[in-house]
């Protein structure tokens, strides 16, 4: 029985080749900060008001113009079909179903194209919130086609991967030899891509020498709101307002590039101060349960991503296990609104954060 997030991780290493449950499940280096991801939040505890509830609560948000059904949304994740022979494509069917954001991998195993259609045709009735995540690459020409492919699939947001000047090291996959996918599976987006075996993943250019010039030149290059994904120095969170970004996903990559950053919700204070409310901050990294969307919300989140539980609903049961997941979060996020007196998302203010952990 699936009553949580963690049930479906369970379910997903049984069913999974131990070499890609290691890809997705591990972190970088020593993993202390995909461990600290989940522990920040358990650092922190909630101090709910009484007597001021609502009989129904209000979960919708609107970002960047997408409309959602709650502020939890799909983070980009690479590889679908590694875990599951559908894909994206059953990621994208379960996040428009569920009316949640979904947040496509430029290192996705479905063409962005058909990835939109598959949302398209789950929800005839309304457009399917689709966001681009891209990594810039050196060769310009070709970072501008797939933003034109993308912006024409639908998408209505870019996400810039930031925190990736080189690719992260993740001693599970060297040790298992883990180094690009398996015949038959091809990253769909990057056939274009100059060099080496077209769809490779070793085709992706992690560059050292991106500077603030590419994302003034995305800027000019795309009328799409940008988001930065990987902003965790506050310095770098001013930088991003002065030029022109339009919102900030903060997230260590759940752990898999530079190990020993701090968690992101103990971050998150401080970047929401930064960028004193001018753009929306979203953050993404260890968020397992309602209770951690509640805790990064009132500490100013915008709305939070996940990344491995997707997954894991997809590897253990396809779209239907993308979905429940996705319903899970909806239905914790909703009960601890209610026991936190919240009528709203407007509700969640600092004070029902404490720095006193629960446990231990
Ligand atoms: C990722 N992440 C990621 N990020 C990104 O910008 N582009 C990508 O292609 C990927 N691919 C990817 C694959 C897998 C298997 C994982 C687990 C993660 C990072 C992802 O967007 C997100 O930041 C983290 O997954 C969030 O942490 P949690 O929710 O997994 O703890």
């Amino acid at each position: 029985m699936f009553l949580n997030v963690r049930d479906f991780e369970e379910v997903a290493r049984t069913r999974l080749d131990p070499v890609y449950y290691d890809y997705v499940a591990g972190g970088a280096r020593d993993e202390v900060t995909l461990r600290a991801n989940e522990e920040g939040f358990q650092r922190l505890s909630l101090l709910p008001r009484v007597l001021r509830g609502r009989e129904k609560r209000e979960l919708d948000v609107s970002l960047f113009g997408s409309r959602a059904s709650m502020p939890v949304l799909l983070s980009p994740t690479a590889f679908h079909r590694l875990v599951h022979p559908e894909g994206e494509l059953a990621t994208a069917r379960a996040a428009a179903a569920a009316g949640a954001i979904m947040i496509v991998s430029m290192a996705s195993t479905v063409a962005v194209e058909e990835v939109a259609a598959a949302a398209r045709a789950a929800v005839p009735d309304r457009a399917p919130a689709l966001w681009f995540q891209l990594y810039l690459q050196p060769d310009l020409e070709f970072t501008e086609a797939l933003v034109r492919r993308a912006t024409e699939a639908g998408c209505t947001a870019l996400v810039v991967t930031v925190d990736s000047p080189v690719l992260g090291l993740s001693e599970r996959n060297k040790r298992n030899g883990f180094t690009d996918l398996p015949e038959g599976l091809r990253c769909e987006n990057l056939r274009e891509l100059r060099g080496g075996e077209p769809g490779s993943v070793r085709q992706i250019v992690m560059s050292p020498e991106l500077s603030w010039e590419h994302v003034d030149w995305l800027r000019r290059h795309t009328s799409l709101p940008i988001l930065l994904k990987g902003v965790l120095h506050p310095e770098d969170a001013r930088l991003a307002l002065r030029h022109g970004v339009d919102g900030l996903l903060l997230s260590n990559h759940g752990g898999r590039q530079l190990d020993s950053v701090p968690s992101t919700v103990d971050l998150l204070p401080e970047m929401v101060d930064a960028v004193g409310g001018r753009i929306p901050v979203l953050l993404d990294g260890g968020v397992r349960r309602g209770t951690d969307v509640v805790k990064a919300l009132a500490l100013g989140a915008a709305a939070v991503g996940v990344g491995r539980p997707v997954v894991w609903g997809l590897a253990a049961d396809g779209e239907r296990g993308v979905r429940r997941v996705l319903e899970l979060l909806r239905e914790e996020l909703d009960h601890t609104l209610a026991l936190c007196g919240a009528g709203s998302l407007r509700d969640l203010t600092p004070d029902l954060v404490r720095r006193t952990p629960a446990g231990r």
